[in-house]
């Protein structure tokens, strides 16, 4: 069964370069044998601010929902805001928390610096749904990696980048026969144990 593959991107501007970035992470997990890849775009979707006690449910919410139960491993993209994701990504992010638990993430970040404070936080978040995430993230600087074009320049962040895409994919499938294992067993110390229905 391929594995599902789900590109999140958390940026408002026209011509991000987290998204440019995050479709060369896409296209190498798709290069990858049985991996799958969609892209969640949040600068169309345009959520509505969640709000727990009186959801507003439309197009997008559903479209998210639909994408997110499809996905076995996510890669989240998002532009350094004040050293921190978007409002767009911890938006979304806030719709899902119940969503991710045994799912693998990865992290890229658009920053002038090194995007670190931004993917520690989405690293923070999925730990909070109990989902894994790998033990790296990419940064990209949008001046200097890529062209007027927006294409990729800088052959160490453009490697990095497939490297992502390569690694989702392995690990996203160990990740997943190993939960859907767990949840298939009656063993009582595993993690997974919470998640049977
Ligand atoms: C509200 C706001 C806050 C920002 N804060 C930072 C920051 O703290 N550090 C940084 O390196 N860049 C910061 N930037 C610059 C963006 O991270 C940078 O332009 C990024 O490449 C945009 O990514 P995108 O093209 O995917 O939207 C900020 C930009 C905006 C609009």
């Amino acid at each position: 069964m391929a594995l599902n593959v789900l590109g999140v991107s958390g940026s408002m501007r026209e011509g991000s370069t987290s998204l440019r970035a995050l479709s060369i992470a896409l296209d190498a997990a798709r290069a990858q044998k049985g991996a799958e890849t969609r892209l969640l775009d949040l600068r169309e979707l345009d959520l509505p601010m969640y709000r727990p006690q009186s959801p507003i449910i439309n197009e997008g919410i559903l479209e998210a929902k639909k994408a997110v139960e499809w996905a076995d491993a996510f890669v989240l993209a998002t532009p350094d805001y004040h050293g921190s994701m978007s409002g767009a990504l911890k938006n979304f992010l806030d719709y899902h928390w119940t969503d991710f638990a045994g799912k693998l993430f990865g992290y890229l970040c658009s920053s002038h610096e090194k995007g670190l404070t931004a993917m520690d936080q989405m690293r923070t978040a999925v730990r909070q749904c109990y989902a894994w995430s790998l033990p790296y993230g990419v940064a990209v600087h949008g001046d200097e990696d890529f062209d007027a074009d927006g294409n990729i320049t800088n052959d160490a962040a453009g490697k990095r980048l497939r490297m992502l895409g390569r690694d989702i994919t392995v690990y996203g499938a160990v990740l997943r026969e190993q939960f859907a294992r767990d949840i298939a067993s009656d063993a009582l110390d595993t993690f997974a144990a919470r998640y049977r229905k």
